[in-house]
């Protein structure tokens, strides 16, 4: 695989679609062996997350329910600090086993703003999966239940996620080349 170049920056092949497929599957299994029984919600934060949420949904061998918001707190590749809500929830959470699907948690800022507007909706449990994990940059601690790829800090894009705008529709995963 080839650099690519979106906007002014370069990125270089970092994850490639295999080894996403693979940390797909297997967080699949690690949730329904961990939710027999149930009847999970999971709610994917937009955008970076669709291709992640899509891929994961069909990989799962048992009864589920999805929804989407969207939460942004990006712009560029620096985080602008302030989360920003702007499609809200609709469905009911209490009661149930709540899982968040994330493309990448940085801060963590964007999850543990959401995670208390949840929390006071009662689900029965709520857990956070994410593909990616920037583990050094992360500020506010989360637990993360359900991971992909612990990774450095460093802008990536594909998969979902984009640098202003472009690149989501990459399948493998780029990191920042310069
Ligand atoms: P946090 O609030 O700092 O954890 O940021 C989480 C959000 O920032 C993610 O859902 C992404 O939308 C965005 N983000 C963080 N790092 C990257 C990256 O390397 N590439 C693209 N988007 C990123």
């Amino acid at each position: 695989m080839d650099t690519i170049r979106l906007h002014d920056k370069t990125f270089k092949p970092y994850i490639t679609a295999e080894e996403i497929d693979l940390a797909v599957k297997r967080i699949a299994a690690e949730i329904a062996r961990d939710h027999a029984g149930a009847k999970p919600l999971f709610i994917a934060i937009l955008n970076g997350s669709f291709m992640f949420a899509s891929d994961l949904f069909k990989a799962l061998r048992m009864p589920a329910e999805i929804c989407f918001i969207k939460l942004a707190s990006y712009k560029g590749t620096k985080s602008t600090g302030h989360v920003i809500t702007s499609i809200g929830l609709d469905d009911d959470v209490f009661g149930r086993d709540v899982i968040i699907i994330e493309d990448i948690v940085d801060t963590g800022k964007t999850l543990s703003q959401f995670l208390p507007q949840l929390e006071h909706q009662q689900p029965k449990s709520l857990k956070i999966c994410s593909l990616l994990h920037k583990k050094e940059t992360t500020v506010y601690p989360l637990e993360i239940s359900y991971l992909g790829f612990t990774i450095p800090d460093r802008f990536v894009v594909g998969y979902g996620l984009d640098y202003d705008g472009l690149g989501r529709n990459i399948g493998e995963i780029y990191q920042l080349a310069d």
